[in-house]
């Protein structure tokens, strides 16, 4: 009775403390401050600059994971590397539950940059035109605010700095590490051109879709292409394929649940006057659900098979495989939802914090969120002052550096709202 009555005191205690000493919307003001002062704003765009000049592919991220550790060194924050190759989990905070995750990937694309600016990418072939280099900055952003506060958080914040997001599944083998056991919920932001800066766009439920890929190789019979009597075109039957291919969406998925398959690649043939062995042909096809994901995947081997065998070609198909799993569709918490859109209104403003439709494009975070509560986001960065923006992937694709403090200060006042406002749900429980 004695203690329990204490019990009940120190919890009332508690109950009242964390809102005297501050209330989320001070939170969320003091973080974009601290993220917009020129020192921190320069040191992010310095970060940037440093990542975007030195671009490097899904599991190669071995110098930006080098660079992201010295700057969790100079902070004085502690991490676990490696993770999945090159990936870095770093911890601030109390050390002890509850824990909330946010993540940032670190990898390039293989693509040259087109642009044409003093900190262009300095490595030929490859750029990130994904936006991975603000994503990883704006979690370094958000790691120095809630180092320089951390005696605010009721809890633990967990820092993703993950490989491979471009096909590799990287989120996957992060899971996989099972270092992210016991963490309540993760939050992703992805940097979004045409849309204004500083605004947010997300929805609650399936928001991004689930993606897999296929590699078929149609085999005939090589030859003089003036003699095709002698042969077994294998370049007419990859061509009849790819029609065929584009019927399964039309004919076998229902009009209501958005499906795409896409074939992107034909290889086939060296000279204009000799029949091929072989084509290659490769894709991507994309479903929400898992059952209509599987639909297709069958339908593309036995069409590619069969119209293949029409024209007296063999055909071999595979699938995503252990370096490009099938991604998930992304489906965003519905708790979640409403959490961050509070805390989104209390940074940007309730204005800026808009709804979208989902989209066909997808995204390794769904990994996470097979095994936590998680919630993915785009943020714009549109200024008006560059006429209609390069999109994601374009060799033309630019970061406004101006995004970086707003996305700092979002990640870092989503999670420790969130660590705030479960330790006190967590007294709520036990009362
Ligand atoms: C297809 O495979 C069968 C069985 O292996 C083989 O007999 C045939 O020659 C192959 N056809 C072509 C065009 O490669």
């Amino acid at each position: 009775m004695r203690i329990s009555k204490w019990f009940f005191v120190i919890l009332i205690v508690s109950l009242l403390k964390p809102q005297i000493s501050y209330g989320v919307s001070e939170l969320s003001q003091k973080f974009l401050d601290f993220a917009k002062k020129s020192e921190v704003f320069d040191w992010m765009v310095g970060v940037r600059r440093k990542i975007h000049e030195n671009p490097e592919l899904g599991y190669q991220e071995f110098e930006t994971s080098k660079f992201i550790r010295e700057e969790l060194d100079k902070l004085g924050i502690s991490y676990k590397h490696p993770v999945a190759v090159t990936g870095v989990i770093g911890f601030i905070g109390s050390g002890e539950p509850p824990f909330v995750a946010l993540r940032a990937d670190m990898d390039a694309l293989s693509m040259q940059e087109m642009v044409e600016w003093e900190h262009k990418s300095k490595v030929a072939g490859k750029m990130h035109a994904c936006g991975h280099d603000g994503h990883v900055t704006m979690l370094l952003g958000a790691a120095k605010i809630l180092k320089t506060h951390s005696h605010l958080l009721k809890g633990t914040v967990v820092l993703v700095f993950q490989p491979a997001e471009e096909g590799g599944g990287g989120a996957k083998q992060v899971v996989d590490s099972g270092l992210l056991e016991n963490i309540k919920a993760i939050f992703a932001l992805h940097v979004y051109p045409g849309q204004p800066l500083g605004q947010v766009y997300s929805k609650s439920g399936a928001f991004l879709a689930g993606s897999g890929f296929f590699e078929a190789v149609i085999t005939g019979k090589g030859g003089h292409a003036a003699i095709p009597q002698h042969s077994i075109d294998p370049i007419l039957a990859a061509s009849h394929v790819v029609v065929s291919l584009q019927h399964i969406v039309s004919r076998i998925a229902d009009p209501l649940d958005s499906q795409v398959v896409t074939v992107a690649k034909f290889h086939g043939g060296g000279a204009f006057n000799v029949i091929p062995d072989s084509v290659t042909i490769g894709g991507t096809f994309r479903a929400f659900s898992k059952e209509s994901f599987m639909q297709l995947r069958d339908r593309i081997e036995e069409v590619i098979v069969g119209q293949a065998s029409v024209h007296r070609c063999n055909a071999s198909v595979v699938f995503s495989t252990k370096d490009k799993p099938f991604f998930p569709a992304t489906i965003n918490d519905e708790g979640l939802h409403k959490f961050f859109q509070d805390v989104a209104g209390d940074v940007l403003g309730v204005d800026n914090v808009k709804e979208m439709p989902p989209l066909m494009g997808s995204e390794d975070f769904s990994f996470y969120q097979e095994i936590m509560p998680g919630y993915f986001s785009f943020i714009g960065m549109d200024d008006g002052k560059n006429g209609t923006p390069a999109s994601l992937h374009s060799p033309f694709f630019k970061l406004n550096e101006d995004v970086l403090p707003y996305g700092a200060a979002l990640h870092a006042t989503l999670a420790a709202t969130y660590l705030h406002q479960s330790q006190l749900t967590e007294h709520h429980d036990e009362l």
